[in-house]
């Protein structure tokens, strides 16, 4: 009994004794719960893993709302938690980030931005400091049914027609068009191209608020009308984020949805519905406005509070290197950052549009506001547009308390750099 106790014993420590994995430091990795993606992720840490024997690496589940994922890292960051040491940012967040001292400065390891969209790398500087290297690239898309609508809508007037036409009450294609309606960021991204699409702005090229102009209220009523008024588009999206909008999508019921390029590979599986039957398209545009495709993606920045900076520096530096990149675009449909890539006739095969236009759609994305309280500037914009979605507010109200307030936010904290990223629209 006793022998056997201690042999048991034995055993349980040999692979301590024979890896020390307990000395080995830990590198933290928030990352995404979302299936093909976090598969992708634990394989790629594997690999890392292998090359690198002397790091263990954590993966730590983070939500996939953007919002909700910002509370959290401020919440841990406030407190100065050196967990996680690895930040997976959205490419709104550097700016504020870095202002508030919770980011590692990049610029000792010396990497080479000139290989990524220049964007991509203006929204991770800030104070002249690069802080986060880009991982991925989102652009929102239109996606559009093949088999109910002949082409995709190419003006905002045919887009409710579309989606009018396209619905098959006796087939369960009871929704015109579904997007991000909930009062977190994706609304803020959503409305920005439609926004952009009646020819409006948020910022005027001076960093002045101009949320509130004609412009402004006629894309807000028409977001607005798509629901309460034409009922192309359901009630719940005003509760919907990307996964809603997804699953409502993939199974059939609508005719079109407004998302990001992740959905286009998951969308094409065995269990989607819609497999084989759409394709995607930029956003329509009014008279007046101009086809606007809102810039998104994630970025890789190094906590300030990690105790092991350069093991976390490893890491990103894997994860951000052709082979992943690619594999991850592969997998997870996931665009790129690094341009160079997009000459992989690889990346034709797997994205939803060809390389060479989501390349030029990429350079021509619409950024949102480069500064340090863009989450502040967000958040009173959210609230408004939501209370005029859900009919608690007049458009044109809801703009101009939200640009009043957005005013002020930028008044009372002296943020005065809010110039547009050059190249940007
Ligand atoms: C995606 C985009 C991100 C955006 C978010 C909104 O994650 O990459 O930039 O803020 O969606 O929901």
């Amino acid at each position: 009994m006793r022998a056997s106790r201690a042999a048991a014993a034995a055993l349980l420590l040999l692979p301590l004794a024979c890896g020390g994995a307990d000395d080995r430091p830990v590198i933290t990795l928030p990352g995404s719960a979302v299936g093909a993606e976090a598969e992708l992720l634990r394989r790629q840490i594997d690999r890392f893993t292998k090359e690198h024997p002397g790091i263990r690496v954590e993966l730590q589940r983070t939500p996939d709302d953007a919002t909700q994922r910002h509370q959290l890292y401020v919440q841990r960051l406030n407190a100065r938690s050196d967990d996680p040491d690895i930040l997976q940012l959205d490419v709104i967040w550097t700016p504020e980030f870095a202002a508030a001292g919770w980011l590692l400065p990049l610029d000792r390891f010396d990497a080479d931005t000139t290989a990524f969209f220049r964007p991509t790398v203006e929204a991770n500087v800030w104070d002249d400091t690069l802080y986060a290297i880009p991982w991925f690239v989102d652009v929102g898309m239109l996606y559009w049914r093949t088999d109910l609508l002949d082409a995709p809508p190419e003006t905002m007037e045919a887009l409710v027609e579309a989606a009018r036409r396209g619905k098959r009450p006796a087939e369960a294609v009871t929704r015109g068009i579904v997007w991000q309606g909930a009062r977190y960021e994706g609304l803020v991204t959503v409305f920005l191209e439609y926004l952009g699409g009646f020819g409006g702005e948020i910022l005027a090229d001076d960093g002045t608020v101009v949320v509130d102009s004609p412009e402004a209220v006629e894309a807000l009523s028409f977001m607005r009308d798509q629901i309460h008024r034409w009922d192309v588009a359901p009630e719940q999206v005003l509760t919907w984020h990307e996964e809603e909008t997804r699953f409502a999508f993939q199974n059939g019921t609508a005719v079109m949805m407004r998302n990001w390029p992740y959905a286009y590979a998951l969308m094409s599986g065995e269990d989607s519905r819609v497999a084989g039957r759409f394709a995607v398209a930029p956003m329509p545009a009014a008279p007046g406005g101009e086809p606007t495709v809102a810039l998104g993606g994630s970025q890789l920045a190094i906590s300030a509070h990690s105790d092991a900076p350069e093991h976390a520096w490893a890491l990103l530096e894997f994860l951000t290197a052709p082979e992943q990149m690619l594999e991850r675009a592969v997998v997870a449909g996931q665009f790129p950052t690094r341009p160079a890539l997009f000459d992989d006739p690889a990346l034709d095969e797997v994205l939803a549009i060809p390389a060479e236009r989501a390349r030029e759609i990429i350079e021509r994305a619409t950024a949102r506001p480069v500064t340090p309280i863009y989450t502040q500037l967000s958040e009173i914009l959210q609230i408004q547009l939501h209370r005029a979605l859900v009919g608690q507010a007049e458009p044109a109200d809801a703009l101009e308390t939200a640009a009043e307030g957005m005013r002020r936010a930028i008044e009372e904290t002296g943020v005065r750099d809010l110039r547009r990223r050059e190249g940007a629209r």
